[in-house]
């Protein structure tokens, strides 16, 4: 069986086009829940397993040079779960980025959380910010580590930001809200994972992924691995960005 993976892996990393990798990639993780429930055991066994394959998809597409990955930890919805699994979450994350910090940064990562972190507990975001500060350097991609993040929030928190700042009405633009986004330098999503077959983006970088190309696979994430990212990279170069314009226009560049 082992080695039917590396032979799939091998073969569907031949097929892949060096030139075209999204420079971002946006992935929604879910199906931890259902993971767990589906072998008699807790939710929160789930998540801990799902927390593990970050590792495996992050190491995986930094090789292949994405610039950017987008993972979507916790949502502003979900502070409505049951409390026990609220702080059960919140523990796997504060863990995850103290225990992940070393090997992140000996792979070059850069680290980045996005959301609203006034909302988050303290000890969160400083360890957040010793992995941002300690990679900020690094050449490699940059992960960016989405709690408490709700794509609405993101633009509203952009809104309040530049009004602030004393913007006035025929001021706005586009280019303006993009630069008061959370960590404003950071691309639009090129592809929008969601595991689970959940076919919704569950306010997800609303923003960013205007004109995201989605991918929805029925594989829940903590069996979401290389071979599965490699097949929604696949599935990402076969699409046509057009951008609002015709096939034949983009044919001449
Ligand atoms: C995704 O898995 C993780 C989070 C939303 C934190 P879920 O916990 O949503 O898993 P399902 O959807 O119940 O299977
Ligand atoms: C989306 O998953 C949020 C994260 C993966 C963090 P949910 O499981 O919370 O999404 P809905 O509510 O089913 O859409
Ligand atoms: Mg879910």
């Amino acid at each position: 069986m082992t080695e039917n993976r590396e032979t799939l892996r091998a073969s569907l990393l031949k097929e892949l086009d060096p030139a075209k990798i999204p420079a971002h990639i946006g992935i929604i993780m879910d199906g931890n829940g259902r993971w767990a429930k589906s072998r008699g055991k807790s939710r929160i066994r789930g998540h801990q397993e799902g927390a593990r394959r970050v590792k495996t998809v992050v190491r995986f597409a930094n090789d292949l040079g994405v610039k950017h990955i987008s993972l979507y930890a916790f949502s502003v919805e979900n502070w409505a779960r049951p409390s026990f699994e609220v702080s059960a979450l919140m523990r796997l994350i504060r863990a995850y980025i103290i225990r992940e910090r070393n090997d992140l940064h000996a792979e070059g990562v850069k680290f980045r959380l996005l959301g609203r972190l006034e909302e988050l507990a303290p000890e969160i975001v400083r360890q957040a910010q010793i992995s941002t500060e300690l990679m900020q350097n690094n050449p490699g991609l940059s992960l960016n580590l989405c709690i408490n993040y709700g794509g609405r929030a993101e633009i509203v928190d952009a809104v309040k930001k530049i009004i602030n700042k004393g913007y006035k009405a025929d001021q706005i633009t586009e280019e303006l809200i993009a630069a008061n986004l959370y960590w404003p330098e950071l691309p639009d999503v090129d592809l929008m994972v969601r595991t689970s077959g959940e076919m919704r983006t569950s306010n997800f970088h609303l923003w960013r992924g205007a004109y995201s190309e989605l991918y929805f696979t029925p594989v829940l994430w903590p069996d979401f691995d290389d071979v599965e990212l490699l097949k929604a990279l696949l599935a990402y170069q076969n699409r046509e960005r057009r951008f609002g314009m015709i096939s034949e226009q983009l044919a001449k560049n």
